[in-house]
């Protein structure tokens, strides 16, 4: 592996091997979703503790302090909004700006079963080629629309390998049952996605902390973190299962010790 690529894997997979990633990208498709209005306020307490940002061009240049980040993983897909076939999206970002921007990642959405598949699998591949030029690592993005029920390790498994062997060097999906299945059957890292807020927040922890006993290296979890009341101590709580390999009640005691 080339120098620059093994040095952007390391800014983004700590010593351990494990990884945090914030993510917030949602406003390409969702417009300002909850406490993601003014993403500057949102993230500027949870600094100290993620280990990546995951973010869209605009927002990187209008809200992040270019002297006070953490590395970028840059969010290249969209071009569309929830009003519509999330899964009809383009490569919005060219690679000369990911340069421009001293990004440590890209990263897209593949929507696999979806109309557009071959469209979003097409973007993959050609943005593979491209940032391989330049030593750039591309997190795929298993991504299910509005479909939330497709969550499953058959699915998932499906769409995970299939990021892998297309040259994703990284990939994102959700949490499920058995998710054993899905890292066993991918052979790059899978980190966790977070979804939609869950009505409590030890079902967060316990997923988490599933997802990594079965072969997640981190998570690239959101409005879990910023949505919920305390944020710092949400993402403290979490941090202490990927780096410090907390279970879920000792991360609840840490959520709670945080107020
Ligand atoms: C949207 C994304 C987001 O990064 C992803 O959904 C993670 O955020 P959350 O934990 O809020 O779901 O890729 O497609």
């Amino acid at each position: 592996m080339d120098w620059g690529m093994k040095n952007r894997l390391s800014q983004l997979i700590k010593e351990d091997g494990k990884c945090m990633f914030m993510p917030i990208d949602h406003g390409y498709f969702l417009g300002p979703t909850r406490n993601l209005e003014k993403p500057a306020e949102t993230i500027k307490p949870l600094l100290p503790y993620y280990d990546a940002l995951f973010v869209t061009r605009g927002i990187l240049r209008s809200c992040i302090d270019p002297e006070n980040t953490k590395p970028i993983i840059l969010r290249v897909s969209g071009g569309t909004s929830i009003l519509k076939d999330l899964s009809n999206e383009v490569i919005t970002t060219s690679i000369k700006e990911a340069i421009r921007l001293n990004v440590a990642a890209l990263g897209l959405s593949i929507f696999v079963g979806s109309e557009h598949e071959k469209e979003t699998l097409s973007n993959l591949a050609n943005l593979v080629n491209e940032a391989e030029e330049y030593g750039i690592p591309v997190m795929a993005v298993t991504a299910v629309g509005k479909e939330l029920e497709k969550r499953d390790a058959r699915y998932l498994s499906l769409c995970c390998r299939i990021a892998a062997e297309l040259g994703a060097k990284v990939v994102k999906t959700y949490w499920c049952e058995n998710f054993e299945k899905i890292t066993q059957g991918c052979p790059v890292p899978v980190v966790i996605a977070g979804g939609p807020k869950t009505e409590t927040k030890f079902e967060v922890f316990e997923f988490v902390h599933n997802g990594m006993q079965r072969g997640a290296i981190g998570v690239n979890l959101g409005r879990n973190i910023w949505q919920d009341e305390h944020p710092v101590a949400m993402i403290k709580a979490l941090r202490s299962i990927i780096h410090g390999n907390a279970t879920p009640k000792e991360a609840d005691e840490i959520y709670h010790s945080e107020q």
